[in-house]
C-alpha cells in the first residue's frame, strides 16, 4: 500500500461503520510465541516509563518507536534484493514490504514530528522521559527489528500487529475521554501542511492517526498471512 492509497482508505474510515468492519477483519488475529513475547515486552516498558494512561508525552515516545520496524524492513528488503532479484516472485513479494514500509514510516514520522510539537506546547516532553529514552530505546530496537525480519518476516510482522493495536487502543482512548478538549484545540503545524493533511483542530488530528494506526495493524497481519 502505497501513501495515495493510505490517504483514500483514511477516508473512507472516517465512516464510522465502515471503520468497525475493517476493525473487525484482524480483531483477535493469533501471532506466534515470539512475536506475542516481544509485544508484551515491548508494551510492558511503556506502561512502566509512561504509564497505563495515554497522554501527549507517551504518544511522542511511541511515535519515535513506531517508525523503526518500517525502516527496518524498508532497508531490509533492499538488501534481500540485491541477492534476489533474478527471482520475479521473491522480487515482488519484497517490494511489496518495502513499499509498505515506505510510505508507513513516513505517516509515522509526520506522527512524531506533530506530537513532538504537541508535548513541548503541553508541557510534556521531559529530556529524559521523552527525548533520550526513546532514542535510546531506537537503536536496539532497530537492530532488532532489522534481524527478525531477516530470520522470521512473519514474526517481524506480527510483532508489529501488537504494537499497532496497542496504539490504536490508547489513541481510541484518549479520543473518547479528552474529546470536548480537543475539539475546542486548534492545530497548527507546517509539518501537517508539507504532509498533506489539514485537520481543523486537534480532535480531527487524533481521529485520523488513530485510524492510521488501525491501517497499520492490518497492513501487518495481512502482510504476514501473504508471505
Ligand atoms: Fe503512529
Ligand atoms: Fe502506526
Amino acid at each position: 500500500m502505497d501513501k495515495v492509497q493510505h490517504e483514500a482508505l483514511l477516508s473512507s474510515l472516517e465512516d464510522a461503520g465502515q471503520l468497525e468492519e475493517y476493525k473487525q477483519s484482524y480483531d483477535g488475529y493469533q501471532v506466534g510465541l515470539i512475536p506475542k513475547i516481544l509485544g508484551t515486552f515491548l508494551v510492558t516498558c511503556g506502561n512502566l516509563v509512561y504509564g497505563h494512561e495515554p497522554s501527549y508525552g507517551k504518544f511522542k515516545a511511541v511515535e519515535v518507536i513506531a517508525r523503526i520496524p518500517y525502516q527496518s524492513w524498508e532497508v531490509a528488503s533492499y538488501m534481500l534484493l540485491t541477492m534476489c532479484y533474478s527471482n520475479e516472485k521473491k522480487a515482488i513479494e519484497l517490494s511489496k514490504t518495502s513499499r509498505f514500509g515506505r510510505a508507513s514510516q513516513d505517516n509515522e514520522t509526520m506522527h512524531v514530528v506533530v506530537f513532538s510539537q504537541l508535548a513541548k506546547k503541553y508541557g510534556q516532553d521531559g529530556f529524559i522521559r521523552h527525548t533520550l529514552i526513546p532514542l535510546l530505546f531506537s537503536f536496539g530496537y532497530a537492530a532488532a527489528s532489522f534481524i527478525l525480519y531477516l530470520f522470521s518476516p512473519k514474526s517481524a510482522l506480527q510483532l508489529n500487529y501488537l504494537f499497532e493495536d496497542h496504539a490504536f487502543a490508547q489513541y481510541t482512548r484518549y479520543v473518547e475521554t479528552h474529546a470536548e478538549e480537543l475539539r475546542s484545540r486548534p492545530i497548527l503545524s507546517d509539518f501537517l501542511e508539507f504532509y498533506g493533511r489539514h485537520p481543523k483542530s486537534e480532535y480531527e488530528f487524533f481521529v485520523s492517526v488513530k485510524n492510521d494506526e488501525i491501517i497499520h495493524r492490518n497492513m501487518s497481519a495481512h502482510r504476514a498471512d501473504e508471505l
